[in-house]
């Protein structure tokens, strides 16, 4: 506890800072997210949920030409122009489906390998973000054109990781999110959702889902003149429970406009995990064993809604690496 070293304040300053603290409005425009369109097996689109504004982005395909609306359209146009200066050639390969092409993909999906593990890769219609025209698939010639996990390796899949954001963009289904997000890692699928909401998901390492769950009042844009110390304080807490809540901290300076979770979220930020789906016969136990740096009380952390005397063959849990 070196780091919190409260010091001791004369009685009126210690008042008069806390009736300024309850006078700045914790929940301000900078953290409202009801412009955010969810979309997942939880929430989907009726049959008749059309976006406005589609238009075709001027950038390369890797087949035929795709929609989405002009607002992600022109964040992806800056996002490929900046790729190219930056000597990375991007093609954009899926953006806008409407409720029946969705239908007849999903539907080929599960001709091929069955309606639950076709539902970890395709959308059942309804469920995709494609329908939103705020997607789209992104991929690159070191991988033919495909959409594949290693583009996450890639060249063109390591600078969409890192510069995404600065466009506006997430990479929806991130690696090990599984259990989350309810599909598999996803390089490729890029979703707009505004700089300033891609940013924050960005520093925060969270899905979009986790994302929306956090309340306003747990989350702190980090301005000039924050300190890890300021904020513990401000916060009636501690550098190392704020440390503990943000891995992503590397140093003990703020970077200005990095978003940080503060205590009392009823969401956690996420730990790196992998997915793990449950096989016929398997037991907590068991997987810890297979795992082996994993104990039962980690998975039972990761997964408390899970039960873990009844594990249901097929669900997908989270393995804390
Ligand atoms: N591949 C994503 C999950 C979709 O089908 O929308
Ligand atoms: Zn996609």
């Amino acid at each position: 506890m070196k780091d919190y070293i409260f010091t001791k304040k004369p009685r009126l300053i210690m008042a008069l800072s806390l009736i300024l603290s309850l006078a700045t409005p914790v929940i301000g425009l900078a953290h409202d997210k009801s412009d955010i369109l969810l979309v997942n097996k939880q929430q989907s689109l009726s049959e008749t949920y059309f976006p406005e504004n589609l238009m075709i982005p001027e950038v390369d395909f890797s087949g035929d030409k795709e929609k989405m609306q002009a607002k992600a359209a022109n964040a992806l146009e800056a996002m490929f122009n900046q790729a190219e200066q930056d000597g990375v050639q991007l093609y954009a390969a899926s953006g806008y489906r409407s409720y029946h092409y969705q239908e007849d993909l999903f539907q080929y999906w599960v001709n091929q390998y069955g309606e639950q593990e076709a539902n970890r890769f395709s959308a059942k219609p309804g469920e995709s973000e494609h329908q939103t025209g705020l997607t789209m698939d992104v991929t690159s010639a070191a991988v033919d054109f495909q959409l594949e996990q290693s583009f996450g390796e890639t060249e063109a899949g390591k600078w969409l990781e890192q510069h995404a954001s600065e466009f506006g963009f997430i990479i929806r289904y991130p690696e090990g999110k599984e259990a989350v997000t309810g599909y598999t890692y996803e390089p490729w699928h890029l979703r707009y959702i505004g700089t300033d909401h891609a940013r924050k998901v960005d520093s925060l390492h969270v899905t979009l889902e986790t994302y929306l769950s956090i309340p306003a009042s747990n989350l702190h844009t980090v301005e000039a003149g924050d300190t890890l110390y300021s904020l513990a304080k401000d916060n009636g807490t501690t550098v190392i429970v704020i440390k503990a809540l943000n891995p992503g901290i590397k140093t003990d300076y703020l970077q200005i406009g990095e978003s940080i979770f503060l205590p009392g979220a009823s969401s956690t930020p996420e730990q790196p995990s992998l997915d793990y789906k449950i096989k016929e016969g398997d037991t907590f136990n068991q997987i810890a064993a297979s795992f082996g740096s994993v104990t039962v009380d980690d998975l039972r952390a990761a997964n408390p809604e899970v039960n873990a005397h009844e594990l249901e063959i097929g669900k997908i849990i989270n393995v804390p690496k």
